[in-house]
């Protein structure tokens, strides 16, 4: 029974934020529409989807954020194939493929296991590259955000 009161009360406060926060954004002159969905159509429509936008093939290496930052691939990877029986990302990034490909092998990380040990080859947990990896496409930013990396915060920097 305490359980059963416990999660009512969780239940009346979560309710209570949702309400004051949809005051604010009311408040704010953000319509309720615009705050229910990023689509900018009521949550009751069924607008068409917008068209994909092709995926970036520049080639290019870009930069990263911050220095764990799993690089973005530069690339297509429409169609690759990674699954129990193959995977079309090794076929150019494993240590033995990239004097052919001139691909940048996957670093040491990916050869180890959770406890730091170096396996032979690629670690089950780097397996599914894309887990960690994506590819890019040219969008417009529907949320815009004020991120600026370490360097700028340490004001200039290399
Ligand atoms: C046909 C060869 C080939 C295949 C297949 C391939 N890549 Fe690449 N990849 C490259 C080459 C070459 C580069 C270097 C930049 C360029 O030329 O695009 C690269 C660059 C990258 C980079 C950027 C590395 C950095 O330091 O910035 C990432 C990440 C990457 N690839 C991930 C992937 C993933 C994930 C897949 C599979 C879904 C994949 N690649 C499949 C050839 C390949
Ligand atoms: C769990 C997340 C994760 C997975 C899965 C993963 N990576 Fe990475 N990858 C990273 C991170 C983080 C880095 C940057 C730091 C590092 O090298 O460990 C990186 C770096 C790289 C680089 C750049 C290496 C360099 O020295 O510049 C390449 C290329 C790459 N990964 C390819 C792949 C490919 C191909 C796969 C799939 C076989 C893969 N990664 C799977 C997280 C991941």
């Amino acid at each position: 029974m305490r359980g059963y009161d416990r999660s009512s009360l969780i239940l009346a406060v979560v309710l209570a934020v949702l309400t004051a926060a949809g005051a604010t954004a009311i408040a704010a002159g953000i319509s309720e529409n615009e705050l229910a969905t990023l689509r900018k159509a009521a949550i009751t429509d069924n607008p068409s989807a917008p068209t994909m936008r092709p995926q970036g093939n520049t080639d290019l290496r870009q930069v990263r954020n911050y220095p764990e930052q799993p690089p973005v691939i530069p690339h297509k990877i429409e169609g690759y194939q990674v699954d129990a029986n193959v995977n079309k990302c090794m076929t150019c990034h494993s240590r033995t493929a990239i004097e052919e490909s001139q691909a940048p092998m996957v670093s040491i990380t990916h050869f180890m296991d959770r406890d730091g040990q170096f396996l032979a080859s690629i670690s089950p947990r780097r397996y599914f590259c894309n887990q960690c990896h994506v590819p890019q496409h040219e969008v417009k930013r529907p949320v815009d955000n004020t991120f600026v990396d370490v360097d700028t915060v340490l004001g200039g920097g290399q």
